[in-house]
């Protein structure tokens, strides 16, 4: 299997995109990051990118009549940097089928919750608000829906009774940057895959052996 070559989106800080990189860097991922795209300018996720001395480029969904217009321009740049697979990482963008379709099962995004609950923006305060005992992560395939698509692997933290929506944001953050990293490990080891399910069921992901010792390793 060719290596992996990751296009990374970001919205903001960017401290998954810094576990990614710092998991490159040490082998811990066997895989490349060839260009960081953000919708935003100026954001903490650019220095990192640039810090790493990857390339970086901000592409604004302001500058674009629709979503399709800049979805196409997110793909010339992801094909251009020659990108195998895609990471949404705090990209708080929802991307078109049309995007999704020239990615199939290749784009990854990490969430903040234990889906399926709590899908959608604000993730962590619907748990608190739901008033849920354990809270987590979700790495997940990316299909059409909003943080609907087939589920890698996932993390869970408790939720304390002091906990603030900062806290538990703080607990969880942590914990995405173990499952991100362990998840596209896995996907770099070319040890995940999706299987379609008869009769228009959920796809699901099936783990190798490689890739269920891995999570079991890092207990996730
Ligand atoms: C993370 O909580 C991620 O799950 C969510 O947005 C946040 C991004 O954080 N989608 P960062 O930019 O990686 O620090």
């Amino acid at each position: 299997m060719a290596k992996v070559k990751l296009g990374v989106l970001v919205s903001g800080s960017g401290t998954n995109l810094q576990a990614i990189l710092d998991a490159t860097r040490s082998g811990t991922l066997d895989a490349d990051v060839a260009i960081v795209i953000s919708n935003q300018p100026g954001v903490r996720a650019l220095d990192r990118a640039k810090e790493a001395g990857v390339a970086s480029r901000v592409i604004s969904h302001r500058d674009f009549a629709d979503r399709a217009a800049f979805d196409a321009a997110l793909l010339t740049a992801l094909g251009e940097a020659q990108v195998s697979h895609v990471v949404l990482a705090g990209f708080m963008r929802v991307l078109t089928a049309g995007f999704l379709d020239a990615f199939p099962w290749r784009v990854i995004n990490i969430h903040p919750a234990l889906l399926p609950a709590f899908p959608g923006v604000h993730a962590q305060r619907q748990a608190l608000a739901y008033g849920v005992k354990v809270a987590g992560c979700t790495v997940h395939f990316v299909d059409a829906g909003t943080d609907t698509g087939p589920i890698i692997a996932q993390s869970a933290v408790p939720v304390l009774e002091s906990d603030t929506e900062e806290t538990l944001t703080a607990r969880i953050l942590r914990e995405e940057h173990r499952l991100l990293v362990a998840a596209l490990a896995a996907i770099a080891e070319g040890d995940i895959t999706v299987v379609p399910e008869p009769s228009g069921a959920r796809p699901r992901v099936a783990l190798g052996e490689r890739a269920a010792k891995r999570f079991a390793e890092a207990r996730l």
